[in-house]
This record gives C-alpha cells, structure tokens and sequence, in this order.
C-alpha cells in the first residue's frame, strides 16, 4: 500500500481569494492558473497495519504541530473514502523554498492527493481527485489537470473542481519565479483569506468578477499576451489591495518586492513585453513569452535585488511516478 506522486505547483492568473464555505474550501469565485514546470513536490505515502499514528517527513525533517495535522487531516478524508484505519508514513520534498509565496501547498496537497488515494487502492477520476485535493487547500485543485486550468468555483462540494483549459504546449509562456528573500511569510494564505470579506473593496470585486474571468478567457483564447499581462498583473495588485485593506490588514510585499514591480513596468516602457504577479509572499512572477526570457533573467540578475530565480514553463498536471521516497 505505498504510491508516490509528483505534482506542480501553479500560479494563479486570476486568484482564489475569500471562502463561502471554510470547511469545504468552497471558493468565493472561480480561478484560472497555470501549472508550473520546475517547482514541483514529490511525495510518498505509505499506509501500514504496525502504524496507528501518521509519521511526516517534508525535505528531510520530521514535521509536527499545524502542518502535520493538516496532512493527516486529508488522509482521514482518504481513509474515510477507501474505508481503511491504518496510519501512514508520509516523506515529501519541494524543490523548492516553501512559504515565500510560491504556493507549495497547490503541489504538496496535490501530490499528497494522488499518493495517498492510489496508496489505498483508490482509483479516482481526474474530477474525484480535484475534488478532494481542494479539500485540503483550495489552489491544490489546480495542480490536479495539465497546462492551463480552470476551478470553475461552483457552490457544493461535487461542483467545485478544476478542468484543463489548454494543454502545456498550447502557449509559451515563462514564469519567471523571482527569489527575492528565502524567510518564510509570517502569516498563512488560510488565515489571511478568512479576513477577505471584510475589505470594502471585497463586494465591488466578486460584482465584476465574471466579467474578468470571460476576458482573461478571450485574450488566453487569442493569445494576446499585452492585454493578458496587463490583466493578470491589475489582478495581483486587485487581490492585495484587499488583503491590505482586510481587518486584520497584511502586508506581504518587501522593499525588493515593490523595487521589482516599478523595474518591471519601466522595462515594459522600455518595449519588453513583462508583466507582474504575485501570491501571499514577497516573492515576484515574471511572465514572459519563451523569445523573451533570457532578457528578462539578465535584467533580473542586474538589479542586484535577486537571491534566485526560476524559469517555469506550462506543465502537466499531478502524476503517479516510480521512484519512492521510502
Ligand atoms: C494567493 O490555496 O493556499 O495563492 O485553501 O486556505 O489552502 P487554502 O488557500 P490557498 O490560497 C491560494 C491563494 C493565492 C491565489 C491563488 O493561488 O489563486
């Protein structure tokens, strides 16, 4: 009863922000995102009759405490749905740095997801599995379907599900994740959301949503990468004006975070087509078109603000893989 599954992590273009229903992780709207090629989480898990307690390991290190519970609370969802009680042992790894704002829990509980399912037998369809992958947190849905995703919102539990828009090769795009402090954030994206409603600006937004999402659609459609971009960016600073504008209020964004935004819309002045996004964190996205990327990471690495940065291109989905972690 052991399964191993890797799964990327995503970046939201237009972003999950605010629950209507906390325990289900039903989303105040609907999203859409892409699946990201080099930040990745492999995980195994492995169910065993001797075990009555789960064990967790994530990138070399025994986890306890909040993070822990979150992991065993979804395998009670799987065990509950495979109808087994055995406890688990669980070894993950990021390949990458977790909570800068790189949304290593779309990947982690993606992966988890199919590991764990698999590894009770469970033989879930791609739907099943957004299904329950949400459950443990929202943007995890999104990792479950390849290339470029949808979560249509939906208002029950079984209508709340990602599906596939385009396939990886459809557009090439670049994600260029920008590293600009390895510190963790102070606060998690699940606590942040929970104030959302509380934004004045949170109502003005749900109203216009729809609207946004059909054209986000259309520009994906025609592959008009200016009027993408500059949508996907106002979407970023749209979801943080409500995050700092939310009781509590937050502020997520370093000084390097903002000297990059400002860089960015000078170079795009400048005639290179680059625009900015950006999760719960410090850390900055550069989308580019593949022809432009090297500019890009060259302009990055000038500015001197840069600890790291990670070209991503559209990925698959969530997959089963050999190579066990234990
Ligand atoms: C800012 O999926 O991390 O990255 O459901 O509470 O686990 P939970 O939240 P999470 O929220 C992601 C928020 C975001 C935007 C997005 O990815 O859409």
């Amino acid at each position: 009863m052991k399964a191993t599954a890797i799964a990327p992590s995503n970046i939201a273009f237009i972003k999950y922000w605010g629950k209507t229903d906390e325990a289900l992780r039903l989303p105040a709207n609907g999203s859409i995102s892409m699946n990201l090629s080099e930040l990745q989480t492999t995980t195994t898990v492995k169910f065993n009759k001797d075990l009555d307690e789960d064990t967790v390991f994530i990138d070399g290190q025994k986890t306890e405490g909040l993070k822990k519970n979150r992991v065993t609370q979804h395998l009670d969802r799987i065990r509950k749905m495979a109808k087994i009680n055995l406890g688990a042992k669980i070894v993950s790894k990021n390949n990458f740095p977790m909570g800068g704002g790189l949304s290593s829990s779309a990947s982690a509980f993606a992966a988890l997801t199919l590991a764990g399912a698999t590894a009770a037998g469970l033989d879930l369809t791609e739907k099943e599995l957004s299904i329950l992958a949400r459950q443990a947190s929202g943007s995890a849905c999104r990792s479950v379907p390849d290339g470029f995703v949808e979560w249509l919102g939906g208002k029950t539990n079984e209508d709340s599900y990602a599906v596939s828009l385009y396939l990886p090769d459809y557009w090439e795009i670049c994600d260029v994740v920008v590293i600009v402090n390895t510190s963790e954030k102070s606060v998690t994206t699940t606590e942040a959301q929970k104030s959302a409603l509380s934004s004045p600006f949170f109502r003005e937004r749900l109203g216009k949503i729809n609207d946004k999402i059909s054209l986000l659609k259309k520009y994906l459609g025609e592959k008009d990468f200016p009027k993408f971009g500059e949508l996907v960016e106002t979407e970023a600073l749209e979801m943080h004006a409500i995050i700092m504008t939310s009781k509590p209020s937050y502020l997520y964004w370093l000084p390097e975070t903002l000297r990059l935004m400002i860089l960015t819309r000078q170079w795009r002045k400048d005639g290179l087509a680059v625009y900015f996004t950006l999760n719960t964190g410090h850390d900055l996205h550069l989308l580019c078109l593949q022809k432009e990327v090297e500019k890009v990471v060259r302009l990055l690495k000038a500015t001197g603000e840069v600890k790291n940065v990670i070209i991503n291109r559209p990925s698959v989905g969530v997959r089963l893989v050999e190579g066990h972690l234990l």
